[in-house]
């Protein structure tokens, strides 16, 4: 299962590509395609991926909003903010994850999608959560679009598994009457990867979401195979460990490697890491701040990390 065939794509189109900005060359991005001021200088187009259960290619950077979007209104709140959703799109990234459980921050995005006219650009993937019975989920769904501006969202997953059958009916529900493309399961700790892969296997969502990074790598044992087995999208969360990666490499240099697989910084090895797995689909780094906006979409072009640069993050993250 474990294919190089994404390798060989993703370097082929970087080679055709050349050097500069570029966005993704899929025809349903191509409305993403116009650099602006504020494009992140990647080192050619976002590489994208199918979503198998419709062949859908979406753009390998996605973002969070835990945290991040958890804001007020005022200026200095809401400025770096812009400026991080003008780079993700300027660089041709759509997929924003979100959960009405999130604080504001599902306000905050609405209102700077819409502030901008950005909605059309947006993949928003959010939650039905913390949630019991029909009634209770289908009321906070509606909220969400409010909450969102919108009339209707790309991907609703089911957060942390909770009251699975009937928010995951629910999710098909609205999938069925057009108000939802996609519905999908997530959680964010190896201890439940067993429950979530049986869930994926009796019910094959569109998407899983989980997490997958060079220290956590439990994923690997099931639930990613089995997501390539049966064709189901994988999103990875917590790809920097909620930020803690950052302080073990603090006086680390990158590797020797780095420069030959397109990684500038650490925060590209990390995303690079949990890319360069053949199930996942897309990546969902938080950041609030512009600057590291620009260094996760670096992330997103060139080559997958081989075996060896795999192992060699592995052995020096240990
Ligand atoms: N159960 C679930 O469904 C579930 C659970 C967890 C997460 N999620 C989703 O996954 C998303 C990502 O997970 P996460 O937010 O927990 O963790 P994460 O993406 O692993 O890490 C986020 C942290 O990394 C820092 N950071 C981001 N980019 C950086 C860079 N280039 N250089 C240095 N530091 C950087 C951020 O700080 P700054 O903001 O200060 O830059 C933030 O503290 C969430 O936002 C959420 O949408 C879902």
């Amino acid at each position: 299962m474990y294919t190089r065939r994404r390798f060989l794509t993703s370097t082929a189109i970087a080679a055709a590509a050349g050097i500069g900005l570029a966005a993704c060359r899929d025809p349903a991005q191509a409305s993403q395609a116009e650099p602006t001021a504020a494009a992140p200088q990647l080192a050619g187009p976002l590489n994208t991926r199918p979503i198998p259960s419709t062949g859908e290619k979406i753009p390998v950077i996605g973002m969070g909003t835990s945290g991040s979007f958890e804001v007020g209104d005022t200026a200095g709140e809401r400025d770096p903010l812009r400026e991080v959703l003008k780079r993700f799109f300027a660089a041709g990234a759509s997929l924003i994850d979100t959960a009405p459980t999130y604080g504001t921050a599902e306000d905050v995005l609405g209102a700077l999608l819409a502030e901008q006219g950005l909605r059309p650009k947006a993949w928003i993937a959010t939650k039905l959560s913390g949630v019991n019975g029909r009634e209770a989920g289908l009321a906070q769904f509606n909220d969400t679009l409010r909450r969102l501006k919108t009339d209707k969202v790309e991907l609703l997953q089911v957060h942390n598994l909770g009251d699975l059958k009937t928010q995951l009916a629910l999710a098909r529900e609205l999938k069925a009457e057009g108000k939802v493309r996609y519905v999908g399961v997530t959680h964010y700790l190896e201890r439940a990867q067993d429950e979530l892969a049986a869930v994926v296997q009796a019910e094959k969502p569109d998407f899983l979401q989980i997490n997958y990074s060079v220290v956590t790598r439990g994923a690997e044992k099931r639930v990613l195979p089995q997501a390539q087995d049966l064709g189901v999208a994988v999103l990875i969360n917590r790809a920097f460990e909620d930020g803690k990666l950052f302080a073990q490499v603090k006086d680390k240099p990158l590797p020797a490697w780095a420069a030959e697989a397109g990684i500038a910084s650490w925060a590209q090895a990390f995303l690079k890491f949990s890319l360069s797995h053949p199930a996942v689909t897309v990546v969902i780094p938080a950041t609030g701040k512009p600057d590291r906006q620009s260094d996760n979409l670096g992330a997103g072009t060139g080559p997958d990390l081989t075996e060896a640069q795999r192992q060699s993050l592995i052995a020096a993250l240990a």
